[in-house]
């Protein structure tokens, strides 16, 4: 059977260190795994050992072909402030939120671990965004525990613990 194509976009918080753990459990679980980072998220993407696994940066020329099969699915891991309020706002002036868009409006099937301090989710934006997405069909998963049914800021100095407590299986299930 041919493995179903999955785009991993990466946003530049902690858990942005995870994501060879995604990339493993991504391909255990039968997905080619397409890494998409946000400019942010490169530090955190520069020591890990992620294979193969393409990672598609910055935008392609004209006469460049297109540098990914369409996706059968889409996990936002982690998802900032930043790009949760681009995204939600229908923005597309890079690469990843071009691809964020177009999968809300094709209805791909979309995970999302939103990853923000209190400081940033006390914005009224964090909840004004988490809830368009919800209203699309995104799947927003909580960062400390997998859950769909509240998603929690990340309390300040915690970043660390929770991203090593994160299970990728908690968003891999979902796209089963
Ligand atoms: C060390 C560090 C940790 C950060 N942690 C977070 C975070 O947990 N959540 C968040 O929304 N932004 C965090 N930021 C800020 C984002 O990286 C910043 O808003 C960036 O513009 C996000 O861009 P992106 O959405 O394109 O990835 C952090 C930045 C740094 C340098």
């Amino acid at each position: 059977m041919t493995n179903r194509t999955l785009y991993i976009v990466v946003c530049g918080a902690p858990l942005a260190s995870r994501t060879a753990d995604g990339v493993k459990a991504a391909r255990a679980n039968g997905w080619d795994p397409y890494v998409i980072p946000t400019e942010a998220a490169l530090p955190w993407l520069a020591d890990q050992d992620l294979g193969d696994t393409p990672v598609i940066t910055g935008t392609r020329t004209p006469d460049q072909p297109k540098r990914t099969p369409p996706a059968d699915a889409v996990a936002v891991v982690p998802m900032t402030f930043n790009t949760l309020n681009a995204w939600a706002n229908g923005s597309a002036n890079t690469y990843p939120l071009t691809t964020l868009c177009a999968a809300l409006g094709s209805h791909t099937p979309t995970v999302a671990v939103p990853f923000a301090k209190h400081d940033l989710a006390g914005h009224p934006a964090w909840l004004a965004s988490l809830a368009v997405l919800r209203y699309a069909g995104v799947t927003i998963l909580d960062p400390h525990d997998g859950s769909t049914s509240s998603t929690e800021p990340v309390a300040s100095g915690t970043g660390t613990q929770v991203s090593s407590s994160f299970e990728w299986s908690w968003a891999l299930d979902r796209l089963a």
